[in-house]
This record gives structure tokens, sequence and C-alpha cells, in this order.
């Protein structure tokens, strides 16, 4: 397969591993003994967070629903963790992967901040997690900003003024179901093209709900509601909705990663044929581990092959 370039990451092949999967430095080395081309860390906010104890995570066959609430140990973990695991542990990412790191910050100026302070980390691009459904608080739930104009703006302002020019940055949507809404973020997010270099879509759709045979909520934990993301195969038309609509809005120089259902090499190829410059697997990856990214490039190599003209004899 031919080696990809995404916003000046040179990666071996499109599939990458998503946000959601490596929140330690022990998930991110079993990521890496994967093969796929990069591995994202995080989502990582400023101060650590234990998240929603309780069942916070539902497999329910062809979907999933999560309300994990953002659990990780934090960027002064990640400050130490990733600058010493690159500089010294090169042996367990011999291949170098680009690690890519996500960040969400509770204030505009803290996306700033964990961008920065991840860059100078060596992280080698930051994608700024403008979705993530699951945060509650003592008022209800947490606004998204994928779903907020102003907040887009006010993050991609401070990101602009805390870091290089020349820096790799991605946005992370949630999925939209308003075209017009969608086209407004969109634009919103095209004026600062030459910051973001991409896009990815889908994170999980939000305030999805699901019960058990007698009827108590798959997920639950104190103070819950039983709504939870949507993640897993029933994503995947959606995730490639979005990412069509994406394609025909955004400038050219932004490109598109797509994520949401990924489980096959045809699912592979169906974002790439949709606009996609790569991808990124995260549940089918969790229920299956390295299997999963294991089958799904055999798959796509051998699709692949299969669509490039026969050499003539
Ligand atoms: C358990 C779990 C945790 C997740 N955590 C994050 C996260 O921390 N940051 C983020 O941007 N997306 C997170 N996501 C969303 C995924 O990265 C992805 O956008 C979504 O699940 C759709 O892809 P999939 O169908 O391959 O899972 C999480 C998803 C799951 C299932």
């Amino acid at each position: 397969m031919k080696p990809i370039n995404l916003a000046g990451l040179e990666l071996e092949h499109p599939v990458m591993i998503g946000a959601g999967t490596c929140k330690t430095i022990s998930d991110l080395k079993q990521a890496l003994r994967t093969p796929a081309s990069a591995v994202v860390i995080g989502s990582i906010t400023a101060d650590s967070r234990t998240g929603n104890g309780g069942d916070v995570y539902h497999d329910g066959g062809y979907f999933s629903l999560n309300s994990l609430g953002l659990p990780n140990p934090g960027m002064e973990y990640w400050r130490y963790q990733l600058r010493y695991y690159i500089e010294n542990v090169e042996g367990s990412n011999p291949e170098r992967k680009p690690l890519l790191v996500s960040v969400v910050g509770f204030t505009p100026e803290e996306y700033g901040l964990l961008a920065k302070t991840m860059l100078e980390q060596k992280a080698r691009a930051i994608e700024l997690n403008f979705g993530c459904p699951n945060i509650w608080g003592t008022e209800g739930q947490k606004p998204i900003p994928s779903f907020r104009r102003d907040m887009v703006r006010a993050i991609l302002e401070a990101v602009s003024q805390a870091v290089a020019d020349d820096t790799c940055i991605g946005v992370k949507l949630s999925p939209f179901s308003d075209p017009d809404q969608l086209k407004e973020i969109a634009r919103t997010i095209a004026d600062y093209v030459g910051l973001v270099q991409f896009v990815t879509t889908t994170n999980t759709f939000p305030n999805a709900y699901a019960v058990h045979p007698d009827g108590r909520p798959c997920i639950s934990f104190s103070g819950s509601s039983g709504l939870a993301g949507l993640s897993g195969k029933a994503m995947k038309a959606v995730g490639l909705g979005q990412l069509q609509q994406l394609r025909s809005i955004l400038p050219a120089p932004i490109q598109l990663v797509g994520v949401g259902g990924i489980s096959s090499g045809q699912d592979v190829l169906d974002y790439l044929r949709a606009g996609a410059t790569a991808v990124q697997v995260v549940t089918d990856y969790l229920n299956r581990g390295k299997a999963s990214i294991d089958a799904i490039l055999t798959e796509l190599v051998e699709l692949t092959e299969q669509s490039q003209p026969q050499a003539s004899a």
C-alpha cells in the first residue's frame, strides 16, 4: 500500500488508532504493537479525571454506548511520559509512528495550553476534541463545542495564539443532523485554514440510549440518565455522510480523517472514496484489540490489489 501524507505526517498507510483507546503509557505500548500507522493519545484534560464510575460502556453488537466522562491521568502525566517515551523508549516504537494527542479544555485558553504543552513534548499533531458528550456537572450536561459557533471560534482563536504557525492542528467534530449547522461550523473552521490542517469526523452521536431486556438502562452510574455516546458499526453511514458534506464545504487544504463504524478493509475503502485522507478505528479496536487492526489491514491490502489494473504480460 502507498504511504500517505496527512498534514505533513508521513503515514505508512491510512489506518490509525483513534482517541479513547490510549489513556496511559501502557495503552500506548499496546497500540504501537498493532500495525496501525499512527496512534491518537487521549483525550487528555489539564487536570486528571477519574471519569464516571459504574456501567459506562455497553457493547450492543452493531453499536456501542459509552459515557466514560473523559477519564485520563491529565496533562502533567503526559508532559513527562510523552517526552521520556519518545526520547528513551524508541525500541517500543521502532518505526517511529507519529503520535497525535487529542485534547479537551474546559476553557478556550485550556485548549491552547494543552496543545502548546503537548507539542513541546514532541507530539506530532494535536486533535482538538470538540465533541465529548459525556461531561455532566451540577447544572446538567456541559455544552458540546461542535454545536456552538462561538465556542469553536473562541477555541481556535486561543489555540492560534498559543502555538507556532507551522504546527499540525486538527479538529474533531460531533455528527450534525442539521445540514445548515454543519455548514455554519465548517465555514467557521474554514476561516482558520492554515491553523487547522485536518478535520476528524465523527465523534460519537450524543445522548443515545439502550436498555437491557428487563428495562434497566445499559449505561448506569450515580447521577446518570442512561444517555451516552453512540459508536460502532451503526455509526458508519453517519460518519460517511458527515465526511461527504464536510468535503464539499471545507477548502481543499483542510484534509479529512474518517472515523465511525470502521471494522473492515471495505469500511476503510468506503471512507477513502468519500474523501478521507486517513481513517481511525476505535470501537472495533477496543473490542478486538490487535486482531482488529490486523484484519482490517489484511483486507484493505487485498481489496487495493484487486482494484489495481493487472500489468499486461
Ligand atoms: C469507549 C470510548 C471512548 C472514547 N473516548 C474518546 C475520547 O477521549 N476523545 C475523542 O475524541 N473521542 C473519543 N471517543 C470517540 C471515538 O474516538 C470515535 O470518534 C467514535 O467512537 C466513532 O468511531 P468508532 O465507531 O470506530 O468507535 C470514544 C469512543 C469510545 C467507544
